[in-house]
């Protein structure tokens, strides 16, 4: 299968990109997998426009970024959607693809599948919940099957999670996709 892991932080060397590396090797022992890093994109907020409805091919009037993304996701079998926990939500960058996914284009997709996985800097118990709850309703409503979820809370600086257990349970998580 093909595995597209979209990572959404700014900070290449940060616990979000060390956390879906590891997912990422070990999902690359069973298939073809691409890490893209969502702010290597230009992409912009959906406008709400709706043109995509309209226009050929339903192509976004916004040129950009996103072009290139929903190519990638065109071909994808599973996504990973790996994001640090920002006022317990995505973070901007990454929402903002997900929100371009508001286009009858997505119908063209082969998605079976959805991983989540997640970083934060507090401990505290109800931190990972509202993005959960966005994930499992998103799951839902396009009848995805949810393929599993690493949420890694108590890092905060890079390196933070640098030998915690989630990097092993993400890597296994990655070796059970095929
Ligand atoms: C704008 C912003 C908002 C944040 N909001 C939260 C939050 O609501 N809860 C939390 O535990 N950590 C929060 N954090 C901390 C990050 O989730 C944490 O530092 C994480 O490890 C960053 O991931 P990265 O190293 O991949 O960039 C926030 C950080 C930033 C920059």
């Amino acid at each position: 299968m093909r595995v597209l892991v979209l990572v959404g932080s700014m900070r290449k060397g940060g616990n979000t990109h060390v956390l879906a590396r590891s997912f990422a090797e070990g999902a690359s022992v069973h298939n073809d997998v691409e890490i893209v890093s969502v702010s290597d994109y230009d992409v912009k907020p959906c406008t709400g426009c709706n043109s995509c409805y309209r226009s050929e091919g339903n192509r976004c009037c916004q040129d950009d970024g996103m072009q290139e993304i929903y190519a990638k996701l065109a071909v994808a079998d599973v996504v990973a959607v790996a994001s640090p926990v920002y006022f317990y939500g995505l973070s901007a960058s990454l929402k903002a693809v997900v929100d371009r996914l508001h286009t009858p284009l997505r119908r063209t997709f082969r998605i079976k599948g959805l991983v989540l996985l997640l970083v934060g800097a507090t401990e505290l118990p109800d931190l990972f919940d509202s993005v959960v709850i966005q994930y499992e309703q998103v799951l839902r409503f396009f009848g995805l099957e949810d393929m599993g979820r690493v949420l890694v809370g108590g890092v905060k600086d890079e390196g933070d999670i640098e030998g915690n257990g989630g990097l092993e349970e993400a890597y296994r998580l990655g070796r059970s996709i095929w």
